[in-house]
């Protein structure tokens, strides 16, 4: 997810990356032996730049913005756990190669 600071308040990424980092321990998917895994990473700047923070969940490609704390645990409860993206929240450009926008 980004972190510049340009979509949104760096606090408000690092709050929502802190989440899912949090419940990806408690659910234990950073566990080497896990069948499942998850990686949180932060990322400089996704490119958008507009109604973020902005989020990408691979290896599904879908991109994600306005996460907020609630946003982000529905996406990591429907969309990581359960395999549904919650497209309340899933950026309409989702499905091109990359959303245009933003700075480099
Ligand atoms: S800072 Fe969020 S996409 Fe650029």
């Amino acid at each position: 997810m980004c972190f510049n600071g340009n979509c949104a308040s760096r606090e408000l990424a690092q709050s929502v990356y802190d989440r899912l980092v949090q419940l990806t321990e408690e659910h234990h998917l950073n566990d080497f032996e896990s069948p499942t895994s998850l990686k949180c990473k932060l990322a400089g700047c996704l490119n958008i730049c507009v109604n973020g923070p902005t989020l990408i969940v691979h290896p599904d490609r879908v991109w994600y913005h306005r996460v907020d704390l609630a946003a982000a645990e529905r996406i990591f409860y429907e969309h990581l756990l359960a395999n549904q993206p919650v497209t309340e929240y899933v950026h309409p450009l989702t499905h091109t190669s990359r959303p245009p926008g933003g700075s480099a």
